[in-house]
């Protein structure tokens, strides 16, 4: 699988994140490979009233995180890169609140020690992204980082949680090698988001799966 993550790109905002979004259904339908648009919570309405694969948010508030599931939203990311909580304890009490309104949650990690301590939290999905990696022109975490993705994978099976690996993805070989070293699928975003041509470079990426 592939979590496709607009950020705050220009390119998955508006009226570009429903056409984004129509286009990631397309593939995915076709592929076969699922893929799911994790969009800015103010899209989320629009776009989940427009297609029918899973649409995710990019955070909750921890709050009120009905809110993203009242628009549509079947999951949720918890401690992107991006939206880090402040420590351990508040990640653990948001991950409550969520999972009892019945959101799915992917919890992301920066390291070995870090994915260790989520994975006792139970979410759905674990995920290793070396924060030094995001959003890499050049290196990904596939070529830079294959002992820790196997590491990370070890964890993963061993707490039963399915791992999604991050950072600086952008090809088919990069998703083929996540894949090989044990995890079940890859969290992108600037390759598809800055791409000329998203649809192209998805297709490169769902290649990885075949
Ligand atoms: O959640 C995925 C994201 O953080 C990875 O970003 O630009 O390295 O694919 P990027």
């Amino acid at each position: 699988m592939i979590f496709v993550n607009y950020k705050t790109y220009e390119s998955g905002t508006g009226e570009k994140a429903l056409s984004m979004s129509k286009m990631i259904e397309e593939v995915s339908q076709t592929s076969g490979v699922k893929i799911i648009p994790v969009v800015q919570a103010l899209d989320i309405k629009e776009i989940t009233s427009n297609v029918s694969i899973e649409v995710w948010s990019q955070k909750i508030d921890p709050v009120t995180p009905e809110s993203v599931l009242e628009d549509g939203a079947i999951g949720t990311f918890l401690n992107h890169s991006e939206n880090r909580f402040i420590d351990f304890e508040t990640l653990s009490t948001a991950h409550d609140r969520t999972k009892e309104i019945g959101l799915k949650t992917l919890i992301f990690a920066k390291d070995i020690e870090e994915l260790e301590k989520i994975s006792s939290l139970r979410p759905d999905f674990i995920s290793y992204e070396p924060l030094e990696l995001i959003g890499s022109k050049d290196v990904s975490v596939a070529t830079a980082k294959p002992e820790v993705i196997s590491y990370a994978a070890t964890i993963s099976k061993n707490a039963g949680i399915p791992l999604i690996v991050g950072a600086g993805i952008h090809s088919s070989q990069d998703v083929k090698k996540c894949l090989e070293l044990g995890a079940i699928g890859v969290a992108v975003a600037s390759d598809i988001m800055n791409a000329v041509d998203p649809k192209k470079e998805l297709l490169d990426l769902v290649e990885g799966f075949q």
